[in-house]
């Protein structure tokens, strides 16, 4: 297997280099990018050129891929299952979602189904300003707290909902999604151990209230927690390059996007591997 792996930053990332038909057609170079994933949180392909259907094809390596029944409409992308990220109302007409990616977020964690174990993400076109993507290792920041922070926050749970990270964004509150929002809140742990036995901290711009906590004290509490996970030592930010093809452990990384403007042309393809691991 000719692959080189170099990590990043002592807690995140690796840059992955391999040949594109290796990397869609040999399936020890997916086995080994799984474990890297596993391990790093975000690999990094430079310049990789992927087509959607290469981009499929190590999709489909890596694990059972999401299908989109809802492309955004407009779309360019020419694969089902290959969705196009784009601020451009020409190309989505329903933005409030691509801006909620501003904020760091975890991909599908109020859905009943297990969140996506990977999200992977090609830039066909890159914002002159702003649109980089960051991510935050939250294996490294649970690892990172206190002996008595961790015994504190072993049993705490935490309520998720949409309308927690779409507030930020609203400038009038829309009643009918803010119900239908809460209807489908989901009570998770704060801390999430995993079948490796390795533990994680789930929060996010999702998250809402710390369940049997003042809601100031709760809110105060996830506010914290997420600004001791963003910090630079946990935390990798990439500078996007046309081409550039990156995928992200959603299950042990939060992300987000620095903000970029609707006529920036940035358009971004995204494929989705399903989650393995439920929530509870
Ligand atoms: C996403 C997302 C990041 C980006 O697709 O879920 O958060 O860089 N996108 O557009
Ligand atoms: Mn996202």
């Amino acid at each position: 297997m000719n692959m080189e792996v170099e990590a990043i930053k002592p807690h995140i990332g690796s840059v992955i280099r391999v040949a594109r038909k290796a990397l869609c057609e040999d399936d020890t170079v997916a086995q080994r990018c799984l474990e890297v994933l596993e391990e790093r949180g975000v690999l990094v392909f430079p310049r990789m050129h992927l087509t959607d259907a290469e981009q499929l094809a190590f999709t489909d390596r890596l694990g059972k891929r999401v299908s989109y029944t809802d492309k955004a409409p407009g779309t360019d992308a020419d694969q089902a299952d290959v969705y196009t990220i784009s601020l451009d109302p020409k190309i989505n007409k329903q933005p409030e979602y691509v801006l909620g990616t501003f904020f760091w977020h975890m991909d599908g964690i109020t859905s009943d189904i297990p969140p996506p174990r990977a999200t992977l993400l090609t830039a066909r076109s890159v914002a002159p300003k702003g649109g980089q993507t960051q991510f935050a290792n939250t294996y490294a920041a649970y690892d990172g707290l206190s002996t008595a922070e961790k015994h504190e926050y072993a049993a705490i749970r935490v309520t998720h909902n949409a309308y927690a990270s779409m507030r930020l964004i609203m400038e009038n509150e829309n009643e009918e999604f803010v119900r239908h929002a809460r209807a489908f809140e989901k009570e998770r742990p704060l801390v999430w151990t995993h079948r490796s036995g390795r533990k994680s901290l789930l929060i996010g711009s999702h998250a809402d209230r710390v369940v049997g906590m003042p809601l100031a004290h709760g809110r105060a509490l996830l506010a914290r927690l997420l600004e001791w996970t963003a910090q630079p030592s946990f935390t990798y930010s990439h500078e996007w390059q046309e081409g550039d093809f990156v995928v992200w452990d959603n299950c042990g990384t939060l992300h987000r996007v620095i903000p970029y403007d609707a006529q920036s042309g940035r358009t971004m393809h995204r494929t989705t591997i399903e989650g393995l691991e439920a929530v509870n």
